[in-house]
């Protein structure tokens, strides 16, 4: 039984129901939306769509809301091609009419801008040298030239913007989002906890408190700031893409593992993501590169690995996930993960640890109840080798277990109250999931925090 999550963003290459289900039989665990792209129409068109698939495949389906935050991105112009070594004006503005002019909208960029920069555009694609910086405009060489289209992203290689956590399209997203039935968001460009809270707060204000957050880690400081980070996020995603906009590109392989061990140890879900089958986006087949690239993500034992651009807008989105999903499970059969020592262990991780050896030891399988998902994570955090069910009563703690690694959601529920081990396991075993000979090893999170019931039992 495969272990690590698999995660894609939807996209024009991916909106129907016939490819959203193909997509989840090929192994996809949870579905993607990306809010720095389409409108709100789309969105809720592809959320009702992944419900009825899940409901269909009678299975949980995380959808995640990715919030584009604080970045800045061009305005609009008539996209051309910058010529290297030519000479290109960026102005402060909404638009530009201008053929030799390329509008931003934020005049912060120009007083963080100075002569001798590298201004990064779409991605890295495209990259100018600051000759001349004004207040509301700034003379720029073409270092690599390439065809630049309105609202792509722009960087200061190695800068940040001084920007509000949550702008005002994040809100104005955040409102349709929060009426909608979302699991999970991945908040971008997280610098600081204090990120976090302010996102946490309008979920809260608005009665949804069950949504998880999961931070992207993709800035300097958001490394710097990476365990206050990972105290008050639910996970977190290594966001190789914009990290690389920060620091330079070979730094990524140290950023990606020092970030997952750092998670491992904070018992907080990673996922890893962009660039992971690229070449896909046009080929059938991944590169060699691509392949070990993922067995490298398998040995820093990430929760999850999510697709972006291959799945949204590539030719072979269906091939993409199966790719991913074989290489995952050659590579799971040779690396079996560390149970990382945490950094915050409470009595609670420690015995969540001791059921996921007890349960290795005795080959049995864990079948754990947990009401709000934290016994979910401190199981999974140890890495159970053994198949491992988390039963809930409520639908999104169940879609947000399937985002944590080695588990599989169940939905049940029982009357912690009366004789909740021997309720649990009854209707484990009416729900198929244990029968005779199989050995079993039952744990119940009982209050809200705890983890604090076990019982090991033959199947009789
Ligand atoms: P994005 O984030 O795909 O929203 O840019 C991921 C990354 O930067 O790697
Ligand atoms: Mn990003």
């Amino acid at each position: 039984m495969r272990k690590t999550k698999i995660i894609v963003t939807l996209g024009p290459a991916s909106s129907t129901y016939q490819i959203i289900k193909a997509l989840a039989l090929e192994g996809v665990d949870a579905f993607r939306l990306n809010f720095s792209h389409g409108d709100h129409s789309e969105k809720a068109s592809k959320i009702s769509i992944i419900r009825k698939v899940e409901e269909d495949l009678k299975r949980f389906i995380p959808i995640i809301a990715d919030l584009q935050g604080p970045s800045i991105r061009l305005g609009e112009f008539k996209p051309r091609e910058l010529i290297t070594g030519k000479e290109v004006k960026l102005v402060y503005g909404d638009k530009s009419s201008n053929e030799d002019e390329i509008s931003i909208p934020l005049d912060i960029f120009f007083k963080v801008l100075e002569a001798g920069d590298t201004v990064l555009i779409d991605d890295g694609r495209i990259s100018l040298i600051a000759i001349d910086v004004k207040e509301s405009e700034a003379r720029c060489k073409v270092e690599i030239g390439g065809n630049v289209r309105p609202k792509v992203t722009v960087h200061i290689h190695g800068k940040e913007f001084n920007l509000p956590a949550l702008t005002n399209k994040d809100i104005e997203d955040l409102e349709f989002i929060l009426n909608q039935d979302i699991d999970i968001i991945f908040q971008s460009f997280v610098r600081s906890k204090e990120d976090i809270y302010a996102l946490r707060k309008i979920i809260k204000d608005k009665g949804k408190e069950d949504i998880k957050i999961y931070a992207k880690i993709e800035t300097k400081s958001g490394m710097k700031n990476i365990d206050g980070i990972l105290e008050a996020a639910d996970g977190i995603l290594i966001a190789r893409g914009d990290l690389g906009m920060f620091y330079p590109l070979e730094e990524i392989p140290l950023l990606e593992s020092n970030l997952a061990r750092k998670a491992l140890q904070y018992g907080k879900p990673v996922i890893l993501a962009t660039q992971i089958l690229e070449s896909m986006i046009n080929n059938p087949v991944p590169t060699r590169a691509e392949i070990v690239d993922i067995f490298n993500g398998i040995s820093n034992y990430v929760d999850g690995m999510m697709l972006s651009g291959e799945t949204a807008i590539g030719n072979n989105p269906i091939l993409a996930v199966r790719w991913l999903r074989k290489v995952i499970e050659r590579a799971e059969k040779d690396v079996i993960p560390e149970k990382i020592k945490g950094l915050n262990e409470t009595i609670y991780d420690k015995f969540a640890k001791g059921i996921v050896l007890l349960a290795e030891s005795l080959n049995a399988k864990i079948l754990a109840y947990t009401k709000k998902g934290t016994t979910a994570r401190r199981l999974s955090r140890y890495r159970p080798t053994v198949p491992t069910y988390v039963a809930t009563d409520s639908e999104i703690i169940a879609r947000q277990i399937n985002m944590l690694w080695g588990l599989i959601p169940v939905k049940i529920s029982i009357d912690l109250e009366k004789d909740p081990v021997n309720e649990l396991k009854r209707k484990y075993i009416d729900n198929g999931i244990v029968g005779k000979g199989d050995i079993a090893v039952i744990t119940i999170g009982l209050r809200d925090r705890a983890t604090d019931l076990a019982q090991v039992d033959i199947i009789s």
